[in-house]
């Protein structure tokens, strides 16, 4: 019953004069007032909502979710998204490591990257995993040699690079020929007829992901045509492929405009893939995790700006969630106890000794004084995942908040952690 009352995810939860940002239940007050900030604040709720939805929108369509590590890897996440079935995407070995600890199997795990060392080939290839996502001849023929030497066949899966605009920011835009990512069509081509007569290599799959973050199912679908066509052609060949690898990349909304459901989007692939009758392989991260987070901060200071605006300094910054600084991203950014709109014009911006340090630019806030806690919505993907210690700041603590009770999944770090692999 307690669970029918309580909406999941965030939501601003008004109780006669009190306006408060809730997290599945828990106001996210009470939260910092434990714990302290800057934080990362996770919604259980909303990362099973997020996954079921991209999940049951496959109709029965064979599928495998391989969530995107990269996204957010901290181990409770990684453990809750394999306790509803998801397999994951690893970008290197250390992430493979990851979901090893967090339970995942080999023959659960897909292994992406454009610059796999031989070291991290060799532990993929000994461990078994799925496949490994080939991103060029040289690293299939390093494969090969390690196949050889260890006397077993290695699951590759080709990563075609389909020269397609996905149209989003060109730093997280993958699948242009001028991009580093994956093999271009032609050459891929002519590297997959090649692959017959190499008895070390075991082609089970195409592999496309052409960028993040994007907002139109065109190149998405475009995409997953081109490796869908390209795996026919193999099956006409009698390559035994097992699945269809479409990546991950669709974009969520950070600023409220429109933005394609997981229903359009699987309906899109699907569409585009069925014809080869194979599974689909789906690596989907930000739309999962991004917003079943946020980043919870204190303001330490006010000061003047311009005549009509002012700087709101928080305790989070690039150093915690360094999406703005690196690409001029959105994130909305609300009070947590008080209205969420405002007339005040306020540039808000963190500690670190660095211009590009804004959090939020051009923003209309109610008043803010020091000590008042905002949160920085939607930063569960790629938040903590890329945070850094420049100023020696210590990573943030993150806690998650299930079914109205809450707890530290990472504790906060600490200057003698950092300082304990020094000499
Ligand atoms: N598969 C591969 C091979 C990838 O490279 C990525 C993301 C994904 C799947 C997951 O894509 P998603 O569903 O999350 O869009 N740091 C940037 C995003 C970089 C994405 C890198 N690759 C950001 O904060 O926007």
């Amino acid at each position: 019953m307690a669970q029918a009352t309580r909406p999941a995810g965030f939501y601003r939860h008004h109780d006669g004069h009190r306006d408060a940002l809730v997290c599945d239940g828990v106001p996210l007050a009470e939260i910092a007032a434990a714990e302290g900030t800057p934080l990362y604040v996770y919604s259980a709720a909303t990362l099973r909502e997020r996954y079921q939805a991209i999940d049951a929108a496959f109709q029965g369509y064979p599928h495998a979710l391989h969530y995107a590590l990269k996204a957010n890897s901290t181990l409770a996440i990684a453990r809750l998204l394999r306790d509803l079935g998801s397999s994951v995407d690893a970008n290197s070995v250390w992430e493979i490591e990851v979901a090893r600890t967090a339970g995942f199997t080999p023959s659960q795990i897909v292994f992406t990257g454009v610059g796999k060392t031989p070291e991290e080939l060799e532990s993929a290839v000994a461990l078994g995993v799925k496949a490994i996502n080939v991103e060029s001849a040289g690293e299939l023929a390093r494969l090969e040699a390690i196949g050889a030497r260890l006397g077993r066949a290695v699951r590759v899966a080709i990563r075609i690079n389909p020269d397609i605009d996905a149209r989003s920011h060109p730093k997280i835009s993958t699948g242009l020929k001028i991009n580093k990512f994956g093999v271009p069509l032609d050459e891929a081509r002519q590297l997959l007829q090649t692959l017959e007569a190499r008895r070390f290599l075991t082609l089970v799959a195409i592999h496309v992901h052409v960028g993040s973050q994007i907002t139109s199912l065109d190149p998405l679908r475009r995409a997953a045509a081109l490796a869908a066509n390209v795996s026919a052609d193999l099956q006409q060949q009698g390559f035994p492929l097992e699945y269809v690898d479409v990546g991950g990349g669709l974009g969520v909304s950070y600023d409220g405009g429109e933005v394609p459901s997981a229903a359009d989007y699987v309906a899109a692939i699907v569409d585009a893939v069925r014809h080869t009758s194979l599974p689909i392989v789906l690596e989907p991260g930000r739309s999962i995790a991004a917003p079943a987070g946020a980043l919870v901060a204190r303001v330490i200071d006010v000061k003047a700006r311009t005549a009509e605006s002012e700087f709101i300094i928080i305790d989070a910054g690039m150093t915690e969630l360094m999406r703005p600084a690196l690409y001029g991203a959105f994130h909305r950014i609300e009070p947590v106890s008080a209205a969420a709109a405002g007339d005040r014009h306020y540039e808000i911006v963190g500690p670190v000794c660095e211009s590009s340090d804004v959090v939020g630019r051009d923003r209309m806030l109610p008043v803010l004084q020091p000590g008042d806690i905002v949160a920085i919505r939607d930063a569960g993907a790629y938040g903590s995942a890329m945070a850094s210690n420049y100023n020696r700041r210590p990573l943030p603590a993150e806690v998650l908040v299930d079914n109205g009770t809450w707890r530290v999944i990472k504790r906060r770090q600490t200057v003698a952690d950092q300082l304990s692999l020094e000499t």
